[in-house]
């Protein structure tokens, strides 16, 4: 079995992190009051590459800030409705600062908005505004908004600028950093899609006062798993500091937040397009992915099913020889804290087996695996999928 490594090559200061006085790295500027950046993390991918900023109760400024960068005259603001009525209005006083002409779209809310449907209107959208090649598009919202909107910007008129305004955890540590944008189709989710790096992501930390608290810990969930396959002192963080980010101590949220997107902008500098060294992203996911197509994507959030993922996968890590004892434990007690479920609804093997073999990372009859090699380290192993679930296996 070929294992590859995973988060052997960090800096000295990127290990220190987490440390009292690492949590001011190189990513750090400290601004006085609301309405500064706080935090910088760099996105390295030469001339694509951007800013993930981040800063409390600061829309107006990031507004501003990518008004200024963007230099147009058009932007299409993509949002959805619990997002819009709280955030918009703030946010475009600030990219009408320069003269941008503003439009709010206003998508259905929900995994099954990303979907061609709404793609279509986008454009026609698009094309009602006048929009051109040197128009923008702003996403302001979760991981929907984000993929979809960042889909309409990679594919309108083959390729017009975006930013990401995430407000969701799972949106400001994952999906809006790394330039995977794409749509569902009824087969299967994530299906269509483009590599469309964004230029620039914008995190403002006030916005996750009103993210149920259940959204939090289902963000929290990749948060951990980032922790998990690369950073053992991001995951000590968290086991000293998991109930502070759930009740959004600024102080832990940004120091978490920080690092977890360095992990993530990391991951995407050396991997853009996902050959290898991303696939260790999907640490947890294989397992999650057949969870949520059970349940038919209702009930059950995405990471809570990456929670139960990573549960099954330090097991079968530990049991393959490549995790130490006790990482399976270590990781649950982390999650548990973290008020994310750990045990896959109980299912029969078979049902587990199919929905696994349909998984999109398949290749050539086996799955390609992120297996655990401790808390802190990942690597792939190209398995059989019966060989993963073994008989008389329970969740
Ligand atoms: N592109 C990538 O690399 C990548 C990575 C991971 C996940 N994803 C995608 O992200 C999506 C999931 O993202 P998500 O978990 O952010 O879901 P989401 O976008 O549906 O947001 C979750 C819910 O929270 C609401 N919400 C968002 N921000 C809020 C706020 N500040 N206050 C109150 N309510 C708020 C939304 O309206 C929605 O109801 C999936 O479609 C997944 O495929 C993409
Ligand atoms: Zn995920």
């Amino acid at each position: 079995m070929a294992v590859k490594r995973g988060g052997s090559k960090r800096s000295n200061n990127e290990k220190k992190m987490m440390t009292k006085k690492a949590s001011t790295h190189g990513t750090v500027r400290h601004g006085r009051g609301l309405g500064r950046v706080r935090r910088r993390v760099p996105v390295r991918l030469g001339e694509r590459s951007y800013e993930i900023q981040l800063g409390q109760d600061w829309l107006e400024t990031v507004g501003r800030k990518i008004a200024a960068d963007l230099g147009t005259e058009r932007i299409a603001l993509v949002t959805v409705p619990p997002v819009a009525r709280r955030y918009a209005s703030t946010l475009t006083r600030g990219l009408q600062s320069k003269g941008a002409k503003v439009s709010r779209i206003v998508v259905p809310d929900g995994d099954a908005s990303k979907n061609l449907g709404q793609l279509a209107r986008l454009y026609d959208q698009f094309l009602k505004l006048g929009m051109d090649r040197q128009s923008a598009v702003v996403t302001l919202g979760g991981g929907v908004v984000g993929d979809l909107g960042g889909f309409a910007a990679a594919t309108f008129l083959r390729g017009i600028p975006f930013v990401q305004v995430p407000t969701t955890v799972l949106a400001m540590v994952d999906a809006s950093i790394g330039g995977k944008t794409g749509v569902n189709l009824p087969q299967g989710k994530n299906l269509v899609g483009a590599f469309h790096q964004p230029r620039g992501v914008y995190i403002d930390i006030g916005t996750l006062k009103s993210l149920p608290r259940r959204q939090r810990a289902a963000g929290a969930a990749e948060l951990i798993k980032a922790a998990a396959i690369w950073d053992e002192k991001l995951f000590e963080f968290l086991e000293a500091n998991i109930e502070r980010f759930l009740d959004l101590d600024p102080k832990v949220v940004f120091a978490a937040l920080d690092r977890g997107c360095a992990i993530k902008a990391e991951v995407v500098e050396r991997d853009e397009r996902e050959g290898g060294l991303r696939r260790l992203l999907n640490f947890g996911h294989t397992l999650a992915h057949a969870v949520e197509a059970h349940a038919g994507y209702r009930g059950i959030l995405h990471g809570e099913a990456v929670s139960m993922g990573m549960v099954f996968a330090a097991e079968r890590s530990e049991a393959m020889g490549f995790a130490p004892d006790g990482t399976r434990d270590r990781l649950c007690s982390l999650l548990e804290r973290a008020e994310l479920p750990i045990h896959a609804p109980d299912r029969p093997r078979r049902a587990y087996l199919s929905a696994i073999s349909v998984d999109k990372k398949k290749e050539g009859g086996k799955i390609h695996f992120v297996v655990s090699k401790g808390i802190g380290s990942a690597g792939t192993t190209l398995i059989e999928a019966r060989k993963l679930i073994p008989t008389g296996w329970r969740a």
